[in-house]
């Protein structure tokens, strides 16, 4: 392998490295190449990188992408640390927190100062400079509710600039990031706004039947964690074993009509109430359809979760998109629901 340096002003040397392997920087564990891949530990060495020509691609822990084949320009890894109070008053912190941190790791730190808000997202893989990309959710909670402010590199200027909650546009696994200002920006910080004294939120799901069984009456911050944490052990396979990006796809939002419809032939189909509509589980209508826990090549949904395809081994990010294909266009022809992926093809 190959590699040069750069020079950032005022700071240190960064390594480009040639034809990195990219197999332990995605979930799916694809074993693809970056032709140039640079990791930024500060926001000098960030908005340096971005002075650099060609292609680029922002990268966190990988854990919502798929990579098609090798990537043609620079992977450019965001890995800034840091946790910081930087305001509090009688019932609330602001946290400041740097793009290149666990998302997992923040939540523990949030927990062990009982500080509520982020506890229902807890075991999410992925860094906190990606969490509000897709605005993140989990067990009834999705990151917008936490959020105060983010700082963003411009790509094409270097320029820093602060966006607010509303200028993010979040929604269902949806922000500004994803939609009008794909590509532009890089996330360097995210501040939330956790609470001291917080109202906890456990009635989604199984999260006070997994209370109960661990014998708790009063639940802490910590015990909530503990309990998204069992469930979602439980339920998705471990990256680390078999790779995965989590869901695939999101759970489609159709229109009253045709959830009539579908109701009125599927008697016990699951349903959510949604600001334009119904939300029914991706999941639900994959298994229904017969692709849960089946196997095309290298690929296939998981056995517990169709919602999660999986990669085998030796599967490559076409085949997957291939399987993918096929899921999305088989659910449509028996439900005329057509499927959005939720991971972010490269
Ligand atoms: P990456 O996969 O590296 O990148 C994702 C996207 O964000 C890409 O488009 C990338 O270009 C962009 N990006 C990353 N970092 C930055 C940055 N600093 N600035 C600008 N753009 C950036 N998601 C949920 O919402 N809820 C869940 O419950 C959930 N469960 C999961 C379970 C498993 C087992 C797995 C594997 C994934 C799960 N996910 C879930 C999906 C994933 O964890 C989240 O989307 C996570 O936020 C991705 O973080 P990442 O750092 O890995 O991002
Ligand atoms: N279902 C099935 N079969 C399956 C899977 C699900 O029928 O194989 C049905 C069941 O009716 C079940 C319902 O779907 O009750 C919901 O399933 P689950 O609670 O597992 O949640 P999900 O809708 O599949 C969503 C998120 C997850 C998040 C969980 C918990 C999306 C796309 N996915 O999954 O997020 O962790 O809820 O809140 O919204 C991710 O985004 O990567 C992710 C894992």
């Amino acid at each position: 392998m190959q590699a040069f340096i750069i020079f950032v002003p005022q700071n240190h040397l960064l390594l480009m490295l040639k034809n990195h392997p990219l197999r332990a920087y995605n979930t799916f564990g694809l074993a693809v190449k970056a032709k140039l891949f640079a990791e930024a530990t500060d926001i000098a060495s960030l908005k340096k990188l971005c002075q650099h020509d060609g292609p680029k691609y922002i990268l966190g822990g990988g854990s919502n992408v798929l990579f098609k084949g090798d990537y043609p320009g620079l992977i450019l890894r965001v890995a800034n640390k840091g946790i910081q109070v930087i305001r509090e008053d009688a019932e609330q912190v602001w946290v400041e927190v740097q793009a290149g941190e666990a998302w997992h790791q923040f939540v523990l730190w949030a927990v062990e100062h009982e500080l509520g808000g982020v506890e229902n997202l807890s075991l999410i893989p992925g860094t906190v400079g990606a969490a509000p990309m897709q605005n993140i959710g989990a067990y009834g909670v999705e990151i917008e509710s936490v959020f105060d402010s983010l700082e963003a590199i411009e790509i094409a200027t270097g320029q820093q600039v602060t966006f607010f909650k509303e200028q993010c546009k979040f929604g269902y696994r949806e922000s500004i990031f994803k939609q009008a200002l794909k590509n532009q920006f890089i996330i360097a910080s995210v501040t939330f706004r956790l609470q001291k004294n917080p109202q906890l939120n456990i009635s989604y799901g199984d999260i006070s039947k997994t209370l109960e069984e661990m014998g708790v009456q009063q639940a802490s911050l910590r015990q909530v964690s503990d309990a998204v944490i069992q469930i979602r052990r439980s339920k998705l396979p471990d990256p680390a074993e078999l790779g995965n990006a989590g869901s695939f796809f999101k759970n489609p939002v159709i229109s009253q009509d045709l959830f009539a419809q579908l109701q009125a032939e599927y008697p016990t189909i699951p349903n959510y109430p949604a600001v334009n509509g119904v939300k029914i589980p991706a999941g639900w209508l994959i298994e229904q359809d017969g692709w849960k826990g089946k196997q095309v090549g290298n690929t296939g949904c998981h056995a517990r979760q169709a919602l999660v395809l999986v990669n085998y081994g030796n599967a490559t990010g076409q085949e997957i998109l291939d399987f993918s294909t096929r899921v999305i266009e088989s659910v449509h022809a028996h439900y005329g629901v057509r499927l959005d992926r939720e991971v972010n093809v490269v």
